[in-house]
């Protein structure tokens, strides 16, 4: 009979990796590589702050001195132990409510908080304040019926509409209490019936190729002329490429917007055809990439815009009232992500919109010329990526030859949608953290913690650091948008997904489940 291999360690409770080994002789054992866990080497005292100011506003955390100098041991276990910062004005998830919640709703859960979503809206226009602004949120960055009625709610004191994606998010945003005129639908390949809608509702609609385009004119010309005018903008594809973004549509070939030297026939077609006189042209959309974390960039992305419109208006000789900038903030659930520094880029996009007027021969009062003016700002991850969480419960520890599996009940099918991560398991340690202050008191144990499906892919972070993780912890993990999930419901119909009932208020939640991430509506 074949004998068993060998088992290096038998007894699951002592069993130590060589990292716990080489703690527990205080010496570094020769077979430890250091560049096996970078992020776990001792950082220098600078180091160390910098990277907790990072965490800090990821997790919304209030800087204190104390929180300034975590031990590094303790990057990975969510909030350094020795330090308890404070969350910022309470906003973050209470241990006890989110209990709560998963009592109710059992877990895997996705708990979102409208309130967070206010607090960016407040200090997006506090940055950019003085300009003539419109603040859309885009809707595929979350289409919770609920998280949108609270937005709705919280809509005169900043958020102005909604930029949607398709019919089933524009009814959604409808349902929800906003105004169609208060919504704009971008996306490539829009079908009739979406047009339909949109022009139904009063919605914008920002045309995404030539094609598109001559069908929008075509059904135009067929309405009724006594309706209000359609409202329609150009989404283009600016020549010129942002790197900085992490996710790019825009800059090279793309499907998004028509590219920036067709729009001379843009400007032939809406001048030429019946349509095209029964429309509002109300200017330039450019949405060029998603994920940029510098102030900088983002300004030259949106100073590119500026410049499109104003050629445009200039050559083609149709005002262009509305400069729609697209979205594109960025915002990072995983440690160390950068934060975008609000100051820097009102400082900019001012120096930048005064520079515009004045291109224009506009800058000089009388005003009603720049008042009729707006700039449009529409973004999605940044606004409500940090109102989201994924609350998922310890189902099991083992060690398995030496490393320490935490096996959840949730999964990548859930969490990876909702963080925007596009392949296995993240890069990038992602913000995941025990819940409770009963974990006070254990040591920090580093572990793999994988989800339930089939497949070895599933681990939703290979290495992190959690206070001993045992059987029934709650574990939560930031998340910014059910971007892929929203994405793929969109062709189906189903944005307009309700939430389940006894959703709790102010925390709004919706129960993920497997067919809610399939998308097709079942
Ligand atoms: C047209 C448009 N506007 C806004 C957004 C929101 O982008 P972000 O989440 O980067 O702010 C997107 C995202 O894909 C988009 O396609």
């Amino acid at each position: 009979m074949a004998s068993w291999p060998s088992a290096r360690c038998t007894r699951p409770s002592v069993c130590t990796s060589p990292m716990d080994k080489a703690k527990s002789t205080k010496s570094t054992p020769s077979n430890v590589s250091r560049r096996r866990a970078p992020h776990c080497r001792p950082l220098s005292r600078p180091q160390r702050a910098r990277q907790t100011t990072r965490m800090a506003h990821v997790f919304g955390y209030e800087i204190g001195s104390a929180a300034q100098h975590p031990a590094p041991s303790r990057m990975y276990g969510g909030a350094p132990k020795t330090s308890r910062p404070t969350w910022r004005g309470g906003r973050d998830l209470a241990a006890g409510v989110a209990r709560e919640l998963v009592a109710t709703h059992g877990s895997p859960l996705f708990v979102y908080r409208p309130e967070v979503v206010e607090a960016r809206v407040g200090a997006l226009r506090a940055a950019l304040g003085e300009l003539p602004l419109t603040l859309r949120y885009a809707v595929k960055a979350n289409p919770c019926p609920a998280l949108l009625q609270a937005l709705r709610r919280d809509a005169d004191r900043g958020l102005d509409g909604l930029d949607v994606a398709s019919a089933g998010e524009l009814r959604a945003g409808i349902q929800a209490g906003f105004g169609g005129d208060s919504i704009a639908l971008a996306g490539p390949g829009k079908s009739a019936d979406e047009h339909r809608a949109a022009l139904d509702a009063g919605a914008a609609i920002s045309v995404e190729s030539l094609l598109e385009l001559e069908r929008l004119l075509g059904l135009v010309g067929k309405r009724d002329g006594k309706r209000p005018k359609p409202r329609l903008r150009l989404r283009v594809n600016p020549r010129e490429m942002i790197h900085a973004y992490g996710l790019r549509t825009g800059g090279g070939a793309s499907p998004f917007g028509i590219d920036e030297e067709l729009l001379p026939q843009a400007a032939a077609m809406l001048a030429t055809s019946d349509g095209g006189k029964s429309v509002e042209f109300e200017g330039i959309h450019v949405h060029a990439g998603s994920q940029c974390f510098s102030a900088a960039a983002l300004a030259r992305s949106f100073t590119q815009t500026l410049a499109i419109a104003r050629r445009f208006e200039q050559r083609a000789g149709l005002r262009c009232r509305v400069v729609n900038l697209g979205g594109g903030l960025g915002h990072g659930s995983w440690y160390g992500a950068n934060a975008i520094d609000l100051d820097d880029l009102g400082a900019r996009l001012r120096r930048r919109w005064a520079e515009h007027l004045g291109a224009l021969g506009e800058a000089a009062p009388p005003l009603p010329l720049e008042r009729e003016r707006r700039l449009e700002l529409e973004p999605g991850r940044w606004l409500v990526g940090p109102a989201g969480s994924y609350l998922c419960r310890v189902l099991d520890v083992k060690v398995s030859r030496g490393q320490r599996f935490v096996v959840v009940d949730g999964g990548m099918h859930q969490l990876f949608a909702a963080t925007g991560v596009y392949g296995p398991t993240p890069a990038r340690p992602p913000l995941l953290r025990t819940l409770g202050d009963e974990t006070d008191g254990r040591e920090l144990e580093r572990c793999a913690v994988v989800g339930r499906l089939c497949t070895p892919l599933d681990r939703l972070a290979a290495d992190v650091q959690l206070p001993e993780p045992r059987v029934g912890d709650l574990l939560r993990a930031l998340i910014s948008l059910p971007d892929r999930a929203a994405r793929r419901m969109r062709n189906h119909g189903v944005g307009a997904r309700r939430a389940p009932a006894g959703s709790k208020e102010p925390t709004s939640n919706t129960r993920c489940d497997f067919a809610d991430q399939r998308g097709d509506g079942r």
